[in-house]
């Protein structure tokens, strides 16, 4: 038996911007939703991780803004399957429990020095060059639908991200603060050579030269190569016939539309429309049905079911969407929020009476 350092605990610390590397490197471990980063609940066993070591080394170190942090130990491992990215023995004081950050060994800043791409999300912001993570996110965004951009564009409720440092915001914020920021990069007529939408307009533009039909077509067509990720969906939305949430449970939650922003309840008296985002600072908290509560991941805040905050730094509950019934149809209105610390959830459209 040989004694090698293993991965012991691995968590996500805030400014997690959804570019997925993770989840690719380490699928046991790692998993993106749609707008954020979990660890699954099985990796939250020491020995479900040991034998991931090597992976989830390489999801840290993938990682673009370095939130993946983890602790390891020595332990003894057997000769006969040892994994290729197993750092190598040490001398062996075995079961130590060593609490090393994550941070990147010899060996990995020199693979990340091969990767200019791997910088602060934070400093792209103000750095000419081509920031990875705006490219990350714009990717992710166009791979689902334009959601990192629709999420957060409505619904922070101030200006205040905008006027904060990027290090310093939630994760869901900082993501809008990149999608502003490769926006405006997008804008640019000098970041045609630098930005992911010069990139487009660039290679389209040779395309034209070389048929014959002008490079002119170029920077427009690059523009429409663009994902459009900053445009606002439709704020009323058809969620299915009223029948489908009277037949849920009270206290059931409906996730079908959370990818839309909306959590479905059901109370004695009615069904009701939760807006999924957290009232601390706009992550997106998930709902854990087993212990029955809302828990968002950045700073621990927790809700009831129906939306009640009891745990964490939240000062409130989450919000309400008007909802009505057009021919059977359940209509969210989400253009219209209700507060509970206002008095307004016994409001007209605040709910449907069942
Ligand atoms: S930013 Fe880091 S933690 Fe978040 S999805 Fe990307 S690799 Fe995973
Ligand atoms: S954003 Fe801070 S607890 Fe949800």
């Amino acid at each position: 038996m040989a004694t090698k350092e293993v991965v012991t605990r691995v968590w996500i610390e805030e400014g997690c911007i959804v570019c997925d590397a993770c989840e690719a490197a380490c699928p046991e471990v790692f998993q993106v939703t749609e707008d954020s980063c979990i660890i699954r609940p099985a990796a939250m066993a020491a020995e479900f991780n040991k034998p991931l070591t090597g992976s989830i080394r390489d999801a840290a170190e993938e990682c673009p803004v370095d939130v993946i942090k983890f602790e390891t130990m020595m332990a003894e491992v057997s000769d006969e399957a040892p994994t290729a990215a197993d750092p190598p023995a040490e001398p062996a004081s075995a079961k130590v429990p060593a609490a090393v950050p994550a941070k990147p060994k010899p060996a990995a800043a020199a693979k990340k020095a091969d990767k200019p791409a791997a910088k602060s999300a934070a400093a792209a912001l103000t750095d000419d060059e081509t920031d990875p993570a705006i490219a990350a996110l714009l990717r992710a965004a166009a791979t689902r639908g334009g959601n990192a951009g629709i999420l957060r564009s409505g619904d922070i409720d101030s200006d205040e991200w905008r006027r904060t440092a990027a290090a310093q915001l939630p994760p869901d914020a900082r993501q809008a603060k990149l999608v502003e920021a490769a926006k405006k990069a997008s804008k640019d007529p000098d970041a045609g050579r630098r930005t992911v939408a010069g990139g487009a307009a660039l290679a389209v533009g040779w395309v034209a030269f070389g048929t014959g039909l002008g490079v002119s077509i170029g920077p427009a067509f690059g523009r429409f190569m663009m994902p459009n990720v900053l445009e606002e969906p439709d704020p009323r939305i058809r969620i299915g016939p009223k029948k489908r949430y009277l037949e849920m449970a009270v206290g059931e939650v409906n996730e079908d539309y959370k990818p839309q922003g909306i959590w479905m309840i059901r109370l004695d008296d009615r069904i009701a429309a939760l807006n999924i985002i957290c009232t601390h600072l706009g992550c997106i908290p998930n709902w854990l049905p087993n212990d029955k509560k809302y828990k968002c991941p950045c700073h621990g805040s927790g809700y009831t079911f129906d939306g009640i905050n009891f745990e964490g730094p939240t000062p409130r509950p989450l919000e309400r969407f008007k909802i009505l019934e057009e021919g059977g149809i359940v209509v969210v209105d989400k253009s219209k929020k209700y507060q509970h610390e206002l008095g307004q959830w016994d409001q007209k459209d605040s709910f449907l009476p069942v």
